[in-house]
């Protein structure tokens, strides 16, 4: 995701900023910038690629340096990654400027507003719409930038985290804070302050630091203290001033041990994230252009083709599940390495979904290079914002998980399923599958899924006592029907890449054409066995792994009674509609995974014999 740093005070501020940017690295990015104030004017250096090419870039085009600066690292969400589309961004005066991480909903609405009073627009960006609105306040209010700051926030819809800087008051600036993080570290005596999206790029200067709460704002200048004010009523706060104790390493994974379990626990976020902006509960309405734009299509399509390959696969399948049940169109699952050489039927009308992260995988790519060959339409489902998939696809959607930097990938499954059911459910309505009653029942459940995600995230220490109990197993069997079928094979893929023990995913029923004749004592079986969609036939089922003596770990419903008192160990996820349980069951089987592979001393975010991304055959 993206990273801001920024320094006021008595120190050259430009290699505090690009050491600031390199120590943000690790949050991934497409683009870098900084703007530097040297006592007359803005100097603005920005470029897709690296902190090093901004580095080289700014050797030929910024001469000065100053005591005040910015810099960011950006994570594309509107605008590909370009020059241009990276920040800082400038107001149409270049009196002011801002940098952003985060998402304005509602900037177009805003931005066309703005083009009606004459302003123009050199990026894509959502961020330059907010640091126009922001310089029309002050012009139009004749306030000062804090206030005109405040003002503008309270019209934009979205999250952020902003620092905007007016040249013509250049002994300050204004942070403010929704949903994106921004630490405030405190210099002796107020003599300079840092700004950065967590503290590493000032911890070895100050360990005193203000983390701003969402809904509030700043105003920092020399030789004063901190004025923090909340954004939606400019009343002041008392903030806490924490002294810190994270080292480097702890901060940049948000004080968890493992990149890995920072991100599941970014779960929640990341789906609020996918579906901000797009699912409108109130209104009813689905919003997503790579769909609307191309509805006719959708609804003609006789057949959906998904196209991925491992975890990507699995929601590719439970996507198979959701578009046949709620809009009963047709769907089979590829994988991109089988589907690009088998020399495939496909018709004019069929639409091809490339389901991938990285939106990088080699087979997934060659895949729907083959497909569009042959005719179809290809609709890209990636993480990464203007990667290959992406840019090869004919449209497309974002999950919005922000950079997944452990190999094993969690939240990119958790948003692939958020946004692949959004789309099921916009199709559904379309072609009058899912009554309007129905329709806005999904949605209501959709939007308490994030909430429930983050209850379900306290059982850790309830499931890391059940690993310690099977760290040594030598094989183990995951069990699912239905929706859950998918979540079994990604609940032994998961333990398979980052503890190394073999397991096997199967439909729960398939245990009697075969994998039956493995259970013994010494086979743990997990078995997800939620009470929906044919949970009596999951319970026979763990009746015949109970007489042979299978050791059972089962994920149930909340309040189930009937498997708690046959299973060895139950964990309970909260009640949701069946299509939804995906989201949920996956959750204790990433940590299950997690904590054995911890136990085994493995290398959880970078397993033996993996890459993230797999860009070659
Ligand atoms: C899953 O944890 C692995 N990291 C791997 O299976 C991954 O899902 C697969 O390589 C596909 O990657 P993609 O989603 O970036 O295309």
């Amino acid at each position: 995701m993206c990273g801001i740093t920024g320094y006021i005070g008595y120190r050259d501020a430009h290699p505090i900023i690009i050491n600031g940017l390199k120590r943000l690295e690790y949050r991934g990015y497409d683009s870098a910038g900084l703007i530097l104030y040297d006592g007359k004017e803005l100097k603005m250096s920005k470029t897709k690629g690296k902190v090093s090419d901004l580095e080289k870039r700014i050797k030929k085009e910024i001469t000065t340096t100053g005591n005040i600066g910015f810099g960011h690292t950006r994570w594309a969400t509107h605008g590909v990654p370009n020059d241009v589309n990276s920040h800082p961004h400038f107001s149409e005066s270049e009196n002011l400027v801002i940098i952003h991480n985060g998402i304005i909903e509602n900037y177009d609405t805003i931005k066309i507003e703005l083009i009606n009073r004459g302003y123009t627009f050199k990026s894509d960006t959502d961020t330059e719409v907010l640091i126009n609105l922001i310089e029309e306040i002050k012009k139009t209010e004749n306030v000062k930038l804090g206030k005109a700051v405040q003002l503008a926030l309270n019209q934009v819809i979205g999250a952020y985290a902003i620092v905007v800087f007016d040249k013509t008051k250049p002994d300050e600036f204004v942070v403010a804070r929704l949903g994106s993080p921004i630490a405030i570290g405190i210099g002796e005596d107020n003599k300079e302050f840092f700004i950065a999206s967590d503290a590493s790029p000032f911890i070895e200067y100050t360990k005193n630091c203000v983390y701003l709460e969402d809904g509030e704002m700043a105003v920092i200048k020399i030789d004063r203290e901190i004025k923090v004010r909340k954004i939606q009523d400019d009343s002041l706060v008392d903030p806490d001033i924490l002294q810190l104790k994270l080292n480097l390493e702890q901060i940049e994974k948000g004080g968890y041990d493992h990149f890995m379990l920072k991100e599941i626990h970014e779960q929640p976020k990341a789906i609020i994230d996918t579906f901000r902006g797009r699912m409108l509960v109130n209104e009813g309405l689905i919003r997503m252009a790579g769909v609307d734009d191309n509805m006719q299509k959708f609804l003609n399509a006789k057949r959906i083709i998904i196209v991925a390959c491992g975890t990507s696969w699995h929601a590719g399948l439970v996507a198979e599940y959701l578009f046949e049940d709620i809009a009963r169109i047709p769907v089979e699952v590829e994988y991109g390495s089988e589907f690009r050489y088998r020399n495939p039927i496909i018709n004019k009308d069929d639409i091809v979904i490339a389901i991938s992260q990285s939106g990088e995988t080699a087979d997934t790519l060659a895949a729907i290079k083959m497909a569009k060959e042959k005719g179809a339409f290809v609709f890209g489902v990636c993480n990464v914002v203007g990667s290959s998939i992406a840019r090869e696809a004919h449209a497309g959607a974002y999950t919005h998980a922000g950079p997944e930097i452990g190999v094993a990938s969690t939240k990119a499954f958790t948003t692939q399923i958020t946004l692949l059911s959004l789309i099921a459910l916009k199709l559904g309505l379309a072609n009058g599958n899912v009554s309007k009653t129905d329709y806005h029942s999904y949605l209501q459940e959709m939007e308490l899924i994030p909430k429930k995600v983050e209850s379900l995230l306290e059982i850790n220490d309830k499931v890391k006592y059940i690993a310690s109990e099977y760290k040594d197993a030598k094989n183990m069997l995951y069990l699912g029907r239905g929706f859950n079928f998918p979540v079994a094979l990604e609940g032994a893929l998961k333990l398979k890449e980052i503890s190394y023990i073999h397991a096997e995913g199967y439909p729960a029923a398939e245990m009697k054409h075969g994998p039956i004749a493995l259970i013994d004592e010494n086979m743990p079986i997990v078995v997800i066995a939620t009470n929906k969609g044919h949970y009596e036939k999951v319970v026979s089922n763990i009746q015949e792994i109970k007489a042979r003596k299978g050791k059972i770990i089962a994920i149930v419903t909340e309040g189930d009674t009937t498997v708690k008192g046959i299973a060895d160990h139950v964990i309970e996820v909260p009640e949701t509609i069946e299509a939804f349980t995906p989201l949920l069951t996956t959750i204790p089987l990433q940590l299950f995974s997690y904590h054995i592979a911890v136990m085994l001393e493995r290398n959880v975010d970078q397993p033996r014999n993996l890459a993230k991304s797999v860009t070659v055959e």
